[in-house]
């Protein structure tokens, strides 16, 4: 099962194993990982999933969509270009070992 990392705002480091098809957000929830809100269940309509993806996955991740990006207008915490809501990243295989950053703030 594909392992992936949360990085806290703090810098303390969570691995879990993660259930392919399952959303990054989902894995957190699902493992007790603070730091992820995910008021709207995962629906994109509310960017309490807010994620930074480590600058060495950005590429395996891919970009936010265009819908993705305009939600994340309304994160608590700074956008920066590597900001994922993390309900909309699907882990596959290809994502094992991946590491995902925690905002200060969801709310
Ligand atoms: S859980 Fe609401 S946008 Fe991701």
């Amino acid at each position: 099962m594909p392992k992936i990392t949360f990085v806290s705002a703090d810098g303390g480091r969570t691995t879990v194993e993660a259930s392919g098809g399952d959303s990054v957000m989902q894995t957190a929830l699902a493992n007790g990982v603070g730091g992820i809100v995910a008021e709207c269940g995962g629906s994109m309509m509310c960017a309490t999933c807010h994620v930074y993806v480590d600058e060495d996955w950005t590429s395996a991740v891919g970009e936010a969509s265009d819908d993705e990006r305009g939600m994340l207008d309304f994160a608590a915490s700074e956008v920066r270009p590597a900001s994922r809501l993390s309900c909309q990243i699907a882990i596959t295989d290809d994502l094992d070992g991946l590491v995902v950053h925690l905002p200060d703030a969801q709310i």
